[in-house]
């Protein structure tokens, strides 16, 4: 097709854009991350906008944290970041900076399983085994908080250290979901391994 004249008789020219396009994706910014994971000290390069859980497993390699729905509703994604268990996926790498992570990995071995681990084992607490990782990480910490008396949602007696009862057990493992439904074993081998700890 001819090009339109100008009144003056130029041929038009088009007008050099001076604003990006919207559509085209902003410029990566990367950030070196610091963190301690399973007892080794670890320096990533991220873009800032790579949640700890794709940290943990594409970056690092350590693929036993697993991704479920990545928007915080199932808790396969739970390690235990600064001694407290998180959803991974919900929380940007660059944000854990100095961090101690713990990741199944870093709990137990084949061999060498966490009390957890081997309590799961004996009790069937699981059938495909997707959302164990978090669930056992999950039991970890919430023991934790369980011996240092913090109470639940499900705790009546507010004066006096929260029992290891099925009840306290299920409400604080609420955020860890099985699509397999095998939390009557799942709650009997934590609770296991919280009596025996008493
Ligand atoms: S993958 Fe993180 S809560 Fe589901
Ligand atoms: S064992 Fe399959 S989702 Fe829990």
């Amino acid at each position: 097709m001819a090009e339109k004249e100008r009144p003056g008789g130029d041929a038009a020219q088009p007008e050099a854009s001076t604003t990006a396009s919207p559509l085209a994706p902003p410029d990566p910014q990367v950030l070196s991350v610091h963190l301690t994971v399973n007892g080794e000290a670890r320096e990533l390069q991220v873009d800032v906008r790579t949640t700890l859980l794709d940290a943990l497993r594409e970056h690092l390699q350590l693929t036993g944290s697993k991704k479920g729905c990545d928007h915080g509703q199932c808790g396969a994604c739970t390690v235990i970041a600064g001694g407290r268990r998180i959803n991974s996926c919900l929380s940007l790498a660059v944000m854990h900076e100095g961090d101690d992570v713990t990741t199944i990995e870093g709990l137990g071995q084949p061999g060498k399983l966490h009390p957890l681990q081997a309590a799961f084992v004996r009790h069937d607490g699981f059938q495909c085994g997707y959302c164990t990782p978090g669930q056992i990480c999950s039991a970890a910490a919430m023991l934790q908080e369980l011996r240092s008396g913090m109470p639940s949602h499900a705790t009546q007696d507010l004066e006096s250290a929260p029992p290891f009862s099925d009840e306290e057990i299920r409400e604080r493992m609420s955020g860890n979901l099985c699509r397999c439904s095998a939390y009557p074993n799942i709650v009997a081998a934590i609770r296991e391994v919280g009596e025996a700890s008493e």
